[in-house]
Protein backbone atom coordinates (compact mmCIF):
# COMPACT_ATOMS: atom_id res chain seq x y z
CA UNK A 1 0.00 0.00 0.00
CA UNK A 2 1.04 3.55 -0.69
CA UNK A 3 0.59 6.39 2.23
CA UNK A 4 1.76 9.80 3.05
CA UNK A 5 4.55 9.96 5.71
CA UNK A 6 6.01 12.79 7.66
CA UNK A 7 9.49 11.99 8.49
CA UNK A 8 9.89 15.22 10.99
CA UNK A 9 7.95 17.79 12.21
CA UNK A 10 9.13 21.96 11.06
CA UNK A 11 8.43 21.76 7.06
CA UNK A 12 5.50 20.13 5.26
CA UNK A 13 8.06 19.83 2.36
CA UNK A 14 8.90 16.50 4.60
CA UNK A 15 6.26 14.76 3.70
CA UNK A 16 7.38 11.85 1.71
CA UNK A 17 5.20 9.43 -0.11
CA UNK A 18 5.99 5.65 1.05
CA UNK A 19 5.39 2.06 0.03
CA UNK A 20 4.55 -0.46 2.85
CA UNK A 21 3.43 -3.91 3.60
CA UNK A 22 -0.47 -3.91 4.67
CA UNK A 23 -1.04 -5.39 7.94
CA UNK A 24 -2.52 -8.87 7.85
CA UNK A 25 -5.85 -8.30 9.71
CA UNK A 26 -6.56 -9.07 13.63
CA UNK A 27 -9.87 -10.13 15.00
CA UNK A 28 -12.10 -7.71 14.63
CA UNK A 29 -10.85 -5.53 12.08
CA UNK A 30 -11.57 -4.94 8.30
CA UNK A 31 -9.20 -3.51 5.56
CA UNK A 32 -10.80 -0.65 3.56
CA UNK A 33 -9.67 0.79 -0.08
CA UNK A 34 -9.39 4.45 0.74
CA UNK A 35 -11.87 6.44 -1.57
CA UNK A 36 -10.99 10.10 -0.29
CA UNK A 37 -9.56 11.45 2.77
CA UNK A 38 -10.48 14.64 4.43
CA UNK A 39 -7.73 17.30 4.42
CA UNK A 40 -8.22 19.59 7.38
CA UNK A 41 -6.25 23.19 8.45
CA UNK A 42 -5.25 21.00 11.35
CA UNK A 43 -3.24 18.89 9.43
CA UNK A 44 -0.55 21.03 8.68
CA UNK A 45 -0.53 23.05 11.76
CA UNK A 46 0.45 19.16 12.97
CA UNK A 47 2.81 18.76 10.51
CA UNK A 48 4.73 22.15 11.27
CA UNK A 49 4.79 21.60 14.96
CA UNK A 50 2.23 24.40 15.73
CA UNK A 51 -0.31 22.30 17.01
CA UNK A 52 -1.09 21.23 20.84
CA UNK A 53 -0.75 17.66 19.68
CA UNK A 54 2.84 17.03 18.69
CA UNK A 55 3.03 13.88 17.23
CA UNK A 56 5.72 10.71 17.09
CA UNK A 57 7.44 10.56 13.56
CA UNK A 58 7.71 9.01 11.60
CA UNK A 59 3.65 9.28 11.20
CA UNK A 60 0.97 9.23 8.28
CA UNK A 61 -0.76 12.43 8.49
CA UNK A 62 -4.45 12.48 7.91
CA UNK A 63 -7.94 11.32 9.93
CA UNK A 64 -11.09 11.16 8.50
CA UNK A 65 -12.28 8.52 5.13
CA UNK A 66 -14.68 7.38 3.17
CA UNK A 67 -13.73 3.56 2.32
CA UNK A 68 -14.90 0.87 0.35
CA UNK A 69 -14.80 -2.69 2.42
CA UNK A 70 -12.04 -5.26 0.76
CA UNK A 71 -11.81 -7.71 3.43
CA UNK A 72 -12.95 -8.62 6.41
CA UNK A 73 -11.86 -10.44 9.68
CA UNK A 74 -13.49 -13.71 10.60
CA UNK A 75 -15.51 -12.33 13.05
CA UNK A 76 -16.59 -9.52 12.15
CA UNK A 77 -20.98 -9.61 11.12
CA UNK A 78 -21.73 -5.91 10.99
CA UNK A 79 -20.26 -5.58 7.62
CA UNK A 80 -19.31 -6.93 3.96
CA UNK A 81 -16.91 -6.78 1.59
CA UNK A 82 -17.88 -3.71 -0.90
CA UNK A 83 -19.66 -1.45 1.47
CA UNK A 84 -19.04 1.98 1.30
CA UNK A 85 -17.86 3.78 5.51
CA UNK A 86 -16.79 6.51 6.96
CA UNK A 87 -13.72 6.27 9.44
CA UNK A 88 -12.97 9.39 11.55
CA UNK A 89 -9.16 7.75 11.16
CA UNK A 90 -7.22 6.59 8.04
CA UNK A 91 -5.45 9.48 6.68
CA UNK A 92 -3.92 9.87 3.69
CA UNK A 93 -3.27 6.85 1.99
CA UNK A 94 -4.90 4.02 -0.48
CA UNK A 95 -5.86 1.52 2.47
CA UNK A 96 -6.42 1.15 5.72
CA UNK A 97 -7.00 -1.65 8.29
CA UNK A 98 -9.86 -0.33 10.57
CA UNK A 99 -11.63 -1.75 13.84
CA UNK A 100 -15.12 -2.54 12.12
CA UNK A 101 -17.04 -1.04 15.33
CA UNK A 102 -15.48 2.18 14.75
CA UNK A 103 -16.62 2.75 11.44
CA UNK A 104 -20.25 4.16 10.08
CA UNK A 105 -21.90 3.56 6.99
CA UNK A 106 -22.18 6.51 4.90
CA UNK A 107 -25.32 7.80 3.69
CA UNK A 108 -26.11 7.54 0.36
CA UNK A 109 -26.65 10.95 -0.45
CA UNK A 110 -23.27 11.94 0.50
CA UNK A 111 -20.43 11.72 -2.04
CA UNK A 112 -16.92 10.13 -1.26
CA UNK A 113 -15.62 13.55 -0.96
CA UNK A 114 -18.27 15.13 1.49
CA UNK A 115 -18.23 11.76 3.80
CA UNK A 116 -14.70 12.24 4.25
CA UNK A 117 -14.47 16.20 4.91
CA UNK A 118 -17.52 16.63 7.08
CA UNK A 119 -16.37 15.09 10.52
CA UNK A 120 -13.91 17.69 12.32
CA UNK A 121 -16.13 20.83 11.16
CA UNK A 122 -19.65 19.83 12.07
CA UNK A 123 -18.73 17.90 14.78
CA UNK A 124 -16.63 21.23 16.12
CA UNK A 125 -20.17 23.21 15.41
CA UNK A 126 -21.83 20.51 16.95
CA UNK A 127 -20.34 20.08 20.37
CA UNK A 128 -20.14 24.01 20.30
CA UNK A 129 -23.92 24.17 19.87
CA UNK A 130 -24.73 21.31 22.55
CA UNK A 131 -22.08 21.35 24.81
CA UNK A 132 -20.49 24.92 25.51
CA UNK A 133 -22.74 27.74 23.59
CA UNK A 134 -26.17 28.21 25.03
CA UNK A 135 -28.20 28.31 21.79
CA UNK A 136 -31.37 29.65 21.38
CA UNK A 137 -34.46 29.50 18.55
CA UNK A 138 -34.29 33.39 16.28
CA UNK A 139 -30.90 34.61 18.19
CA UNK A 140 -28.00 36.01 16.10
CA UNK A 141 -25.01 34.42 14.97
CA UNK A 142 -22.13 36.33 13.21
CA UNK A 143 -19.71 33.51 12.01
CA UNK A 144 -16.03 34.57 11.56
CA UNK A 145 -14.15 32.16 8.13
CA UNK A 146 -17.88 31.62 7.27
CA UNK A 147 -16.92 30.06 3.65
CA UNK A 148 -14.12 27.61 4.93
CA UNK A 149 -14.23 24.42 6.54
CA UNK A 150 -15.41 25.32 10.42
CA UNK A 151 -17.18 28.24 9.68
CA UNK A 152 -19.16 26.79 7.12
CA UNK A 153 -20.22 24.17 9.27
CA UNK A 154 -21.55 26.26 11.65
CA UNK A 155 -23.54 28.30 9.66
CA UNK A 156 -25.23 25.39 8.33
CA UNK A 157 -25.93 23.92 11.81
CA UNK A 158 -26.89 27.18 12.89
CA UNK A 159 -29.55 28.15 10.74
CA UNK A 160 -30.69 24.27 11.10
CA UNK A 161 -31.00 25.09 14.72
CA UNK A 162 -32.96 27.84 14.16
CA UNK A 163 -30.34 30.88 14.53
CA UNK A 164 -30.25 33.76 12.02
CA UNK A 165 -26.93 33.46 10.91
CA UNK A 166 -24.93 36.28 9.27
CA UNK A 167 -21.56 35.46 7.19
CA UNK A 168 -18.16 37.00 7.00
CA UNK A 169 -15.87 35.89 4.70
CA UNK A 170 -13.05 37.41 2.09
CA UNK A 171 -14.21 36.57 -1.74
CA UNK A 172 -17.51 35.81 -3.22
CA UNK A 173 -17.73 32.51 -3.97
CA UNK A 174 -17.23 31.83 -0.18
CA UNK A 175 -19.98 33.99 0.74
CA UNK A 176 -22.10 32.32 -1.66
CA UNK A 177 -21.44 29.04 0.31
CA UNK A 178 -22.31 30.18 2.98
CA UNK A 179 -25.52 32.06 1.64
CA UNK A 180 -26.46 28.73 -0.24
CA UNK A 181 -26.70 27.11 3.78
CA UNK A 182 -28.84 29.86 4.39
CA UNK A 183 -27.13 32.77 6.23
CA UNK A 184 -29.43 35.96 5.61
CA UNK A 185 -26.77 38.41 4.88
CA UNK A 186 -22.97 38.13 4.38
CA UNK A 187 -20.10 40.77 5.06
CA UNK A 188 -17.04 41.64 2.96
CA UNK A 189 -14.31 41.11 5.63
CA UNK A 190 -11.87 42.51 3.17
CA UNK A 191 -13.72 45.85 2.41
CA UNK A 192 -16.41 46.31 4.80
CA UNK A 193 -16.35 47.49 8.77
CA UNK A 194 -17.36 44.20 10.36
CA UNK A 195 -18.71 45.20 14.02
CA UNK A 196 -20.47 48.06 12.21
CA UNK A 197 -22.30 45.83 9.78
CA UNK A 198 -22.87 43.12 12.14
CA UNK A 199 -24.42 45.62 14.25
CA UNK A 200 -26.74 47.54 11.53
CA UNK A 201 -27.41 44.04 10.15
CA UNK A 202 -28.71 42.97 13.90
CA UNK A 203 -30.24 46.43 15.36
CA UNK A 204 -27.63 46.95 18.22
CA UNK A 205 -25.45 43.75 18.37
CA UNK A 206 -25.46 39.99 17.79
CA UNK A 207 -26.17 36.95 20.01
CA UNK A 208 -23.46 34.82 19.16
CA UNK A 209 -19.97 35.08 17.48
CA UNK A 210 -18.28 31.36 16.17
CA UNK A 211 -14.57 32.62 15.56
CA UNK A 212 -12.68 29.74 13.93
CA UNK A 213 -10.05 32.93 12.92
CA UNK A 214 -9.10 35.28 15.85
CA UNK A 215 -6.52 37.65 14.99
CA UNK A 216 -7.25 41.70 14.16
CA UNK A 217 -10.97 40.89 13.88
CA UNK A 218 -11.21 39.12 17.10
CA UNK A 219 -11.78 42.64 18.95
CA UNK A 220 -14.26 44.40 16.85
CA UNK A 221 -16.23 41.42 16.58
CA UNK A 222 -16.54 40.59 20.33
CA UNK A 223 -17.60 44.54 20.56
CA UNK A 224 -20.02 44.02 17.82
CA UNK A 225 -21.81 41.65 20.60
CA UNK A 226 -25.13 42.40 21.76
CA UNK A 227 -25.81 42.19 25.77
CA UNK A 228 -25.46 39.08 27.14
CA UNK A 229 -24.13 37.97 23.70
CA UNK A 230 -21.36 35.10 23.91
CA UNK A 231 -18.38 35.08 21.54
CA UNK A 232 -17.26 31.48 20.86
CA UNK A 233 -13.28 30.76 20.73
CA UNK A 234 -12.98 28.30 18.02
CA UNK A 235 -9.13 29.01 15.90
CA UNK A 236 -6.84 30.74 15.33
CA UNK A 237 -5.73 31.02 11.59
CA UNK A 238 -5.60 34.72 11.66
CA UNK A 239 -3.19 34.69 14.79
CA UNK A 240 -4.12 34.45 18.84
CA UNK A 241 -6.24 37.85 19.77
CA UNK A 242 -5.99 39.27 23.29
CA UNK A 243 -9.88 40.08 24.12
CA UNK A 244 -10.15 43.13 26.59
CA UNK A 245 -11.65 41.95 29.68
CA UNK A 246 -13.10 45.31 29.96
CA UNK A 247 -15.22 44.55 26.57
CA UNK A 248 -16.34 41.06 28.19
CA UNK A 249 -17.63 42.46 31.69
CA UNK A 250 -19.34 45.94 29.71
CA UNK A 251 -23.02 44.17 28.79
CA UNK A 252 -22.40 41.11 30.66
CA UNK A 253 -20.72 38.61 27.70
CA UNK A 254 -19.25 35.31 28.45
CA UNK A 255 -16.11 34.12 26.05
CA UNK A 256 -16.85 30.19 25.48
CA UNK A 257 -13.57 28.54 24.93
CA UNK A 258 -14.46 25.43 22.10
CA UNK A 259 -11.93 22.56 22.09
CA UNK A 260 -12.98 19.28 20.56
CA UNK A 261 -10.18 18.85 18.89
CA UNK A 262 -8.73 17.96 22.83
CA UNK A 263 -11.96 16.64 24.49
CA UNK A 264 -12.70 13.61 21.44
CA UNK A 265 -9.63 12.54 22.70
CA UNK A 266 -10.76 11.67 26.07
CA UNK A 267 -14.75 11.16 24.85
CA UNK A 268 -14.40 8.77 22.17
CA UNK A 269 -17.41 7.01 23.02
CA UNK A 270 -19.97 10.01 23.37
CA UNK A 271 -18.38 11.38 20.24
CA UNK A 272 -19.66 8.20 18.04
CA UNK A 273 -22.85 8.88 19.09
CA UNK A 274 -22.78 12.61 18.13
CA UNK A 275 -20.98 11.41 14.66
CA UNK A 276 -24.31 8.75 14.21
CA UNK A 277 -26.53 11.96 14.86
CA UNK A 278 -24.88 14.56 12.55
CA UNK A 279 -24.87 11.87 9.53
CA UNK A 280 -28.42 11.04 10.40
CA UNK A 281 -29.26 14.60 10.40
CA UNK A 282 -27.53 14.46 6.83
CA UNK A 283 -29.42 11.77 5.72
CA UNK A 284 -32.75 13.64 6.82
CA UNK A 285 -31.42 16.57 4.12
CA UNK A 286 -31.84 18.69 7.54
CA UNK A 287 -27.56 19.49 7.41
CA UNK A 288 -25.61 19.83 4.20
CA UNK A 289 -21.75 19.10 3.61
CA UNK A 290 -20.04 20.78 0.80
CA UNK A 291 -19.04 18.77 -2.18
CA UNK A 292 -15.30 19.78 -1.61
CA UNK A 293 -12.25 20.48 -3.81
CA UNK A 294 -9.81 17.58 -4.59
CA UNK A 295 -6.50 17.05 -5.03
CA UNK A 296 -4.59 13.48 -5.59
CA UNK A 297 -2.31 12.76 -2.65
CA UNK A 298 0.66 13.37 -4.39
CA UNK A 299 -0.65 17.00 -4.25
CA UNK A 300 -1.09 17.00 -1.16
CA UNK A 301 2.00 19.73 -0.06
CA UNK A 302 -0.11 22.28 -2.51
CA UNK A 303 -3.42 21.55 -0.98
CA UNK A 304 -2.30 22.62 2.52
CA UNK A 305 -0.58 25.77 1.06
CA UNK A 306 -4.02 27.09 -1.09
CA UNK A 307 -5.70 26.22 2.11
CA UNK A 308 -3.10 28.16 4.31
CA UNK A 309 -3.51 31.22 1.40
CA UNK A 310 -7.46 31.35 1.55
CA UNK A 311 -7.60 30.06 -1.82
CA UNK A 312 -10.06 27.29 -0.60
CA UNK A 313 -13.77 27.73 -0.77
CA UNK A 314 -15.17 25.20 1.70
CA UNK A 315 -13.14 21.97 2.21
CA UNK A 316 -10.45 19.74 0.32
CA UNK A 317 -10.65 15.99 0.00
CA UNK A 318 -7.28 14.26 -1.30
CA UNK A 319 -8.10 10.91 -3.66
CA UNK A 320 -5.35 8.12 -3.92
CA UNK A 321 -3.77 9.03 -7.01
CA UNK A 322 0.08 9.18 -6.14
CA UNK A 323 2.06 10.25 -9.50
N1 LIG B 1 -11.68 24.29 18.52
C1 LIG B 1 -11.68 23.13 17.90
O1 LIG B 1 -11.99 22.09 18.46
C2 LIG B 1 -11.31 23.11 16.44
C3 LIG B 1 -11.65 22.00 15.64
C4 LIG B 1 -11.30 22.03 14.30
C5 LIG B 1 -10.61 23.12 13.78
N2 LIG B 1 -10.29 24.16 14.60
C6 LIG B 1 -9.57 25.33 14.10
O2 LIG B 1 -10.42 26.11 13.31
C7 LIG B 1 -9.61 26.90 12.46
C8 LIG B 1 -10.22 26.91 11.08
O3 LIG B 1 -10.13 25.64 10.51
P1 LIG B 1 -10.79 25.36 9.10
O4 LIG B 1 -10.68 23.90 8.88
O5 LIG B 1 -12.10 26.01 8.99
O6 LIG B 1 -9.79 26.12 8.13
P2 LIG B 1 -10.10 26.67 6.67
O7 LIG B 1 -11.03 25.74 5.96
O8 LIG B 1 -8.79 26.98 6.06
O9 LIG B 1 -10.90 28.01 6.92
C9 LIG B 1 -10.36 29.07 7.66
C10 LIG B 1 -10.86 30.38 7.11
O10 LIG B 1 -10.23 31.39 7.90
C11 LIG B 1 -10.11 32.57 7.13
N3 LIG B 1 -8.84 33.27 7.39
C12 LIG B 1 -8.74 34.49 7.87
N4 LIG B 1 -7.47 34.85 8.04
C13 LIG B 1 -6.72 33.83 7.63
C14 LIG B 1 -5.34 33.61 7.54
N5 LIG B 1 -4.46 34.53 7.91
N6 LIG B 1 -4.92 32.44 7.07
C15 LIG B 1 -5.80 31.49 6.69
N7 LIG B 1 -7.16 31.64 6.75
C16 LIG B 1 -7.61 32.81 7.21
C17 LIG B 1 -10.27 32.17 5.68
O11 LIG B 1 -11.51 32.76 5.31
P3 LIG B 1 -11.55 34.18 4.57
O12 LIG B 1 -10.58 34.08 3.43
O13 LIG B 1 -12.96 34.23 4.16
O14 LIG B 1 -11.18 35.19 5.59
C18 LIG B 1 -10.44 30.65 5.68
O15 LIG B 1 -11.44 30.26 4.76
C19 LIG B 1 -8.19 26.35 12.54
O16 LIG B 1 -7.43 27.20 13.39
C20 LIG B 1 -8.38 25.02 13.21
O17 LIG B 1 -7.24 24.65 13.95
C21 LIG B 1 -10.63 24.16 15.90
Amino acid sequence: MKALQVQQLGSLDDIEIVEIDSPDLLPGQIRVAILASGLNYVDSLMIEGKYQIKPAVPYRPGSEIVGRVIEVASDVTNLKIGDRVFSPSGGFADEAVLSATRVIPIPDQLSDGQGATFMQSYLTAWFAFHKRAQVREGATMLVLGAGGGVGLAAVDLGVAMGMRVIAAASSPEKRQLALDRGAFAAIDVLNEDVKLRTRELCGGGVDMVYDPVGGDLAEPCLRALAPFGQYLVVGFVGGIPRLPANHVLLTNRTVVGVDWGAWVGRNIEENQGMLIEVLAEIAEGKLHPVEPVTYPMSKAVQAMRDLQDRKIAGKVALVPVFD
